[in-house]
């Protein structure tokens, strides 16, 4: 239990753990070992995004994850990241990488709900030259790129069911075939995937092929929701508070009663919820720090939305199930208006001409975070 944050009631459990060695001083702490190796393309993304943060909690549902990770780690075996957006999916999966004996080699994280489901097999396995229209070159799908490293499948039931009885081969076989092409080529990574979705819908509801999750979820590691992570909650926001001070040379502290009103609140957009609300609550304020723990008030609340799900009376028009179905889903993600374009396979700019279209204030919406 370390205090990095310099404010006195911080702890936290880090992971990974502090290497010994020169001072580590809060900004070192905040830094673990960047992934190399891996460019950004359409459908990935380096590491860089949340590369400089450690996985902060210490209730007993995170102490558990935490110990599942460190003891996955090292292994080569496949490990699937079950938990709701903003639940530090993408950081387990960086923590896996950086934890490993991979860590020198890249880490590539690939979306598969962002990659036009035509493109995913070129995308995934690569192509020869002349494989298809518009194929002036070879290239190296992202199996290729990751050779030495990780592959991390982000929202893995988003793949094409055809391509993944193909991705199932390719993991039974050992070898890829670029697109147009016959060579077998080795591959030598290590996987991990990642879904949103509840565990036994997977296969249930034809998410994904039965022996492609056997085959994916080697290791299962569930990540819990936010409001099932008790004091994680004050502990994240002092983290995320402490973290902001130091970047603006600030000293603002919360007002106690906002922590507890933080508690009773069910933070659908989990960390990332959390993270936008203090940045906001923060820029808001002037010494004392209020949460304004309600980022996307009631313009979604009146959608039957619960947990995963949204449903639809036989009747409703298609306009006001798109209206519904769009707000459950920036509810789902916290706001986060980029998250809900991918997730609803439109651009940003459609989101933002349907928000303008309901007439819901863009400053508020705008408020709940543009990650
Ligand atoms: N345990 C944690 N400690 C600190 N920050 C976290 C933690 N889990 C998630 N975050 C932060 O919350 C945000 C969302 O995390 P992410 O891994 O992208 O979630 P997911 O992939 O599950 O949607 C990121 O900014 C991430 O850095
Ligand atoms: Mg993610």
């Amino acid at each position: 239990m370390t205090d990095e944050f310099g404010s006195g009631d911080v702890t936290y459990v880090e992971f990974p753990a502090a290497v010994s060695g020169p001072a580590m001083g809060p900004a070192t702490i905040a830094t673990f070992a960047r992934p190399v190796g891996c460019g950004r393309t359409r459908g990935s993304s380096t590491a860089q995004r949340n590369g400089d943060c450690p996985l902060i909690g210490r209730s007993p549902e995170m102490l558990e994850v935490v110990e599942r990770l460190r003891r996955v780690a090292p292994s080569v075996a496949a490990v699937m990241l079950i938990g709701e957006s903003g639940t530090g999916k993408d950081i387990a999966a960086q923590l896996l990488h950086t934890q490993s004996a991979r860590a020198s080699g890249p880490f590539v994280s690939v979306n598969c709900g962002a990659i036009p489901a035509n493109l995913v097999e070129a995308e995934l396995f690569g192509y020869e030259r002349g494989a298809f229209t518009g194929a002036v070159r070879q290239h190296q799908g992202y199996f290729e790129r990751a050779s030495g490293g990780t592959l991390f499948l982000d929202e893995i039931t988003e793949m094409p069911v055809a391509l993944q009885t193909k991705l199932l081969r390719v993991l039974e076989s050992g070898h890829i075939v670029r697109v147009g092409g016959t060579e077998e080529i080795a591959i030598d990574v290590r996987i991990v995937t990642a879904t949103n979705r509840l565990c036994d819908t997977l296969v249930r509801d034809g998410l994904l092929r039965e022996d492609l999750f056997y085959r994916l979820a080697v290791f299962l590691v569930g990540l819990p929701p936010l409001r099932q992570r008790g004091d994680d909650i004050e502990l994240l926001a002092q983290a995320f508070l402490a973290r902001l001070n130091r970047e603006y040379g600030t000293a603002k502290r919360f007002d106690p009663a906002t922590l507890a009103v933080a508690r009773t609140h069910t933070w659908p957009g989990n960390i990332r919820e959390l993270k936008n609300c203090v940045e906001r609550s923060y820029v808001l304020s002037d010494g004392l720090v209020s949460l304004d723990v309600h980022p996307v008030p009631d313009v979604a609340s009146e959608v039957p939305f619960s947990g995963d799900g949204v449903r639809f009376p036989i009747g409703t028009t298609m306009a006001n199930a798109e209206r519904d179905l769009l707000l459950a889903t920036l509810r789902h993600c916290g706001g986060n208006k980029r998250r809900t374009a991918d997730m609803l396979g439109v651009s940003l700019k459609t989101v933002y001409n349907k928000l303008e279209g309901y007439g819901i204030a863009a400053p508020l919406l705008r408020a709940a975070g543009e990650r």
